[in-house]
C-alpha cells in the first residue's frame, strides 16, 4: 500500500480496540493499538500508521489545544500541560518583503516546553501509561528530551535521553535536567543515538519516543489541523502551502496524515491541501538530496553539520511517510545556508517573534523559493517556526547586538548614547 490523498475509509480489523488500529504503511498489515509495544511492523519492519475507524469533521473539534482535537487522537486526554493553541502570527513587514499574498507565522516555541515536541508527547506519553511502561527513552538534539523529561515526570515515569555530546543548544539540557531526566551524552551524532535508542527499546529497556512512535505524531497532527482553522479564520482560506524545517520529518509526516484524514472525511478537496515545503540546513539535507534525485529512499549522511543543531541529522527516519507527503501536495524540498538561517532569525527578531536557528529554516527556504521563482507572488504561506529563541541562547547572543560597557553614572551613560 502506499500513502494517498486518495486513500478510502479501511475497515477496522477484529483486533481494533474502540476504532483505533495500527496499520504499516508498506504491507498493510494492522495491529492491536494497546496489547504490545511495537514501533514498526513484524512482519516487514515498515512504519506503522494509527487508524481509526471513524474520522471527525471541523465541527467535532472543541476546547482548546492539542485536545480540542480528540476526536482526531485515539485518546479523549493525555498527560498534559496545555500544549498547542500556538500563535499564528502576522508579520506585514515580512509577507512585504518576501513578497507573497499572506505570511503567517505558526510559533511552535510557544509550546510549554518551547517545541512543538509537547504535542506529540501529550498523546505518546498517555499511551505509553496505557501499555503500562515505566521507563520512557528518546534521542535527541534536545527538544524532544526536553518534552520527554517534562512530560514524562508529569506523568510520574522514569526518563532517560539519549544526546550527542557537545551538539546540544543549552537550554534544552537545563530542561532535561531540572525536569529530571537521566541524560547520557553519546560520543557520536544524533544519528548514531537513535540507533543506540532503537536497540535498547527492542531490548525491552525502555518505551521509545522518538517520532518513530507512530502515536506521537498523532499529537502533532494537531499542527495542521490548527493551521488550517487559524488561517480560515484570520485570512478567509486556507493556506496554498506550509513551509517547515525538516529533521526526521516527523511533522511533515503528521501534517500530510492529518490533511489525508480530512480529505478522507469530506473536510477538505485534495486539490485544496497545502502543499508540503521542506526545508533543511545545506550541511545535513538528505530529505532534500531524495527530492532533487526523484529518489524513492533517502541515502543517510555521515557526516552531518549546521549550526542549527536541532536538524543536525542525516537519517531522517520517517521518509517513507514523508516524501509521499511532499510529491503528492505538489510541494518540494530546498536546503539552506547557516549563514541564511541566521538572516531569517533577525528578519523574525525584527517582527517581535523569537525563534531557535532550525525554526527561521523555514523563513530562509521561503526566501530561497521566492527567489529561485518556485513560489508566487500570489501565495498564501504559512511558515512553521518550531522550537523558541530561548532554546539556544548562545545561537542568539551570536546572532545580536553585544551588550556596551558603560559606567554606573547616568552622565557618563549620555556621554556613551552620544559617543
Ligand atoms: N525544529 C526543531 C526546533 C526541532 O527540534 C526538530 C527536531 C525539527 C525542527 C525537525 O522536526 O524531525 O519532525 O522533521 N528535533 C528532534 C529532537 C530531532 O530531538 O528534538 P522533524
Amino acid at each position: 500500500m502506499s500513502l494517498s490523498l486518495a486513500a478510502t475509509q479501511p475497515e477496522p480489523p477484529a483486533d481494533a480496540d474502540d476504532g483505533v488500529w495500527l496499520e504499516c504503511i508498506e504491507c498493510s498489515e494492522t495491529f492491536a493499538p494497546f496489547d504490545d509495544v511495537r514501533y514498526t511492523c513484524d512482519e516487514c519492519d515498515g512504519l506503522l500508521e494509527v487508524r481509526y475507524a471513524d474520522l471527525p469533521t471541523f465541527d467535532d473539534f472543541a476546547g482548546e489545544g492539542v485536545w480540542r482535537y480528540a476526536d482526531a487522537l485515539p485518546f479523549e486526554t493525555g498527560v498534559t500541560t496545555q500544549e498547542g493553541a500556538t500563535p499564528l502570527y502576522e508579520v506585514p513587514r515580512l509577507e512585504a518583503d518576501v513578497g507573497v499574498e499572506a505570511l503567517r507565522i505558526k510559533h511552535e516555541g510557544m509550546n510549554p516546553t518551547g517545541s512543538f515536541k509537547d504535542r506529540g508527547m501529550t498523546v505518546g506519553v498517555r499511551v505509553a501509561k496505557e501499555l503500562g511502561v515505566d521507563r520512557l527513552a528518546c534521542a535527541s538534539t534536545g527538544n524532544t528530551s526536553a518534552a520527554l523529561a517534562a512530560y514524562g515526570s508529569r506523568g510520574g515515569m522514569e526518563t532517560l535521553v539519549l544526546l550527542p555530546a557537545g551538539k546540544v543548544a543549552a537550554g534544552k539540557i537545563a530542561q532535561a535536567s531540572l525536569h529530571g531526566a537521566r541524560i547520557l551524552e553519546v560520543d557520536g551524532n544524533f544519528d548514531a543515538c537513535l540507533d543506540i535508542v532503537q536497540e535498547l527499546a527492542a531490548r525491552g529497556e525502555a518505551y521509545l519516543l522518538n517520532s518513530l512512535n507512530p502515536f506521537r505524531l498523532e499529537g502533532q497532527k494537531t499542527i495542521g489541523l490548527e493551521i488550517l482553522e487559524g488561517f480560515r479564520d484570520d485570512y478567509g482560506a486556507f493556506p496554498d502551502r506550509i513551509v517547515l524545517p525538516v529533521g526526521n520529518a516527523g511533522n511533515t509526516s503528521a501534517l500530510y496524515k492529518a490533511f489525508r484524514e480530512l480529505v478522507q472525511a469530506g473536510e477538505l478537496d485534495a486539490d485544496d491541501v497545502p502543499k508540503l515545503t521542506g526545508v533543511q540546513a545545506a550541511g545535513a539535507a538528505p530529505m532534500v538530496e531524495a527530492i532533487e534525485n526523484g529518489a524513492d529512499e533517502v541515502r543517510r549522511w555521515d557526516d552531518v553539520e549546521t549550526r542549527a543543531t536541532a536538524i543536525r541529522i542525516g537519517n531522517p527516519v520517517n521518509a517513507p511517510k514523508a516524501l509521499p507527503g511532499i510529491r503528492e501536495t505538489g510541494g518540494t524540498a530546498i536546503a539552506v545556508s547557516d549563514e541564511a538561517i541566521t538572516d531569517a532569525q533577525r528578519d523574525l527578531a525584527e517582527e517581535g517573534i523569537g525563534v531557535e536557528p532550525a525554526s527561521a529554516a523555514s523563513v530562509a527556504g521561503l526566501r530561497k523559493l521566492r527567489a529561485e521563482g518556485i513560489v508566487d507572488d500570489a501565495e498564501r504561506v504559512a511558515c512553521l517556526t518550531t522550537g523558541h529563541l530561548l532554546k539556544d541562547p548562545d545561537a542568539a547572543a551570536a546572532a545580536g547586538s553585544d551588550p556596551e560597557p558603560v559606567p554606573a553614572d547616568t552622565e557618563g551613560v549620555i556621554e556613551h548614547l552620544q559617543g
